[in-house]
């Protein structure tokens, strides 16, 4: 098989990733995609670096043994702990996520920026880098959403369910001015309309909302054309899911993809 022809390998800790694969795909839809959920070992967000670094390594050797031509770390978490060492062990492109604060902070209404991603992301050094790089302290706020991964993984992306959680995990903003969300997890995607509703709801504003797919889809994409990596041959191209916690449905994570439209 030419290179161009393997296929690109997406992982995360359980369906979260499904949201950056899609973004990934409408912009190149003649790739072959194979797809990683760590749903065995999910989440992510609340264990330590070491833990997550050891994780992600044996994710992304799954997908290296499966013979693909770049890697897409489609976690905000596994990103933070682990996407040095990544780049360190395997001789293929590793793309990776950031949250998107700096489009946030361009593009927000009046008030802070409120970013949302796992306790691992926002107490991790990659991403308080990113805040000091922006300096940016006194405009972000970062709330470790403990909890929320797994109400999306076990598919309660409603206004109630999601609601309720950040009534509790938002109470101390009590009026704050909030002038743009970041979805600073893949999984949260899944849930944004009930996230956003949550906000504008409790600032009596439409507020934006960003997230870091579009990036990271569009920097795999410059990534493949820089190396000469593109396929070439014409026609869609296949994506093979695979999750490893045992016996799971593999189907569910089809139906996630497909139902993700946003
Ligand atoms: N989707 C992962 C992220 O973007 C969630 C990690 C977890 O399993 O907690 O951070």
């Amino acid at each position: 098989m030419s290179a161009n022809s393997k296929p690109i390998g997406f992982f995360d800790s359980g369906l979260g990733g499904l949201s950056v694969l899609k973004t990934a795909r409408r912009l190149l839809p003649g790739e072959n995609y194979i797809y990683f959920g760590d749903n065995l070992n999910a989440p992510y967000g609340e264990k330590t670096e070491e833990e997550i670094k050891k994780l992600t390594l044996n994710a992304c050797g799954f997908l290296y043994d499966k013979g693909v031509k770049a890697i897409v770390i489609a976690c905000n978490t596994a990103t933070s702990a682990a996407v040095i060492m990544m780049r360190e062990t395997y001789n293929i492109p590793v793309i990776s996520m950031e949250p998107a604060v700096k489009p946030a902070l361009q593009g927000r209404r009046e008030g802070n920026v409120l970013v949302l991603a796992t306790p691992a992301t926002v107490s991790q050094a990659r991403y308080l880098g990113l805040i000091e790089r922006l300096n940016a302290h006194s405009e972000v706020i970062s709330v470790g959403c403990g909890g929320l991964v797994e109400l999306i993984e076990e598919g309660h992306t409603d206004e109630e369910s999601i609601h309720a959680y950040l009534s509790k995990r938002l109470a101390f903003l009590d009026g704050q001015a909030i002038g743009a969300v970041v979805l600073g997890c893949t999984h949260y995607s899944f849930a944004e309309s009930a996230i956003k509703s949550y906000i504008d709801k409790i600032t009596h504003t439409d507020c934006p909302v960003f997230d870091g797919r579009h990036g990271t889809a569009r920097q795999l994409q410059r990534v493949l054309e820089s190396q000469n990596l593109l396929r070439e041959d014409s026609g869609e191209g296949y994506i093979q899911f695979y999750a490893s916690l045992p016996g799971y449905d593999i189907s569910r994570f089809e139906k996630v993809y497909n139902d993700f439209n946003t």
